[in-house]
């Protein structure tokens, strides 16, 4: 990576000085074409690891590699020039110490070249946030649902509208925030629970599913796209990916049957040398 690619990139402070400013755009992405796209807009880029239930057609997270993050983010990072890209520490790559988590943390950064990792952040994360902050590793942290811990959950349903898991998420932002984080992901909490983690944290709150008084919202992708049919009901979806997709394929087997595509613009003339 040159200086100037470097120097052209929005880092994890300026995100961070973002706090109770400009919203901050963020989305997901996990393949070079499309972060290419979402850089002109995006201040942020998660590689999540959501990519493992909306890409390989997982039914949730926990099947997630840290070879498949590697993957990924290396793509998204051929794509973009602009945006901070951040990619997920999957399940499995970080919770038992932190040393576990530097070394997967930094294993990303190297061999992907983002430039900030995300954890889920529990009550055990604080120790491992500030262990990678200090060795050189910016951390955003991710509260509220955590869809990691599904099966602890019992499911994707949106937590925080009860007072002692409200006060658990409150908690964990605070000591997330306290141990070094540059941002913190909110999701699936109410309105509420989300408004007073923004307002008890002094790093900038990332909203999905939480409350339009984040300092910034998250999307993932291809939901906001239209790529699927269901939704959760935080999803706004901006577009209909999959309608697009069924009519072009539609069309295109219907050319090749009629043998109206390939037609004489998209073939070869034969010319002798
Ligand atoms: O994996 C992911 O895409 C995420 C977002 C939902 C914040 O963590």
């Amino acid at each position: 990576m040159s200086a100037q690619t470097f120097a052209a990139r929005m880092t994890a402070p300026k995100i961070t000085a973002r706090k109770g400013g400009d919203p901050i755009v963020c989305l997901t992405a996990y393949d070079a074409p499309t972060a290419a796209i979402l850089d002109d807009y995006c201040d942020l880029i998660l590689v999540g690891d959501s990519v493992g239930m909306v890409v390989h057609g997982l039914t949730t997270t926990v099947g997630v590699t840290l070879d498949m993050m590697i993957m990924h983010g290396q793509a998204v990072m051929r794509g973009s020039k602009k945006a901070l890209v951040v990619v997920d520490l999957p399940f499995g790559s970080y919770e038992d110490s932190p040393e576990t988590a530097f070394r997967s943390a930094s294993r990303v950064m190297m061999e992907t070249g983002c430039q900030a990792v995300k954890i889920e952040s529990g009550s055990y994360a604080a120790q491992t946030i500030e262990y990678l902050v200090e060795r050189g590793i910016p951390v955003m942290s991710h509260v509220g649902l955590r869809p990691q811990s599904m099966n602890v959950l019992g499911g994707f349903r949106a937590r925080g509208r009860r007072q002692s898991v409200a006060d658990e998420i409150v908690e964990n932002a605070i000591a997330a925030a306290k141990a070094g984080s540059f941002a913190v992901v909110v999701e699936g909490t109410s309105v509420e629970i989300a408004d007073k983690v923004t307002a008890a944290v002094d790093i900038p709150t990332i909203g999905i599913g939480a409350s339009a008084g984040c300092d910034g919202q998250i999307l993932v992708t291809p939901d906001m796209l239209g790529m699927f049919a269901r939704v959760p009901k935080f999803v706004k979806k901006f577009g209909d990916m999959h309608g697009l997709i069924e009519n072009s394929v539609k069309d295109y087997a219907a050319q090749v049957k009629a043998r109206d595509f390939p037609a004489e613009a998209q073939t070869y003339k034969f010319t002798k040398d």
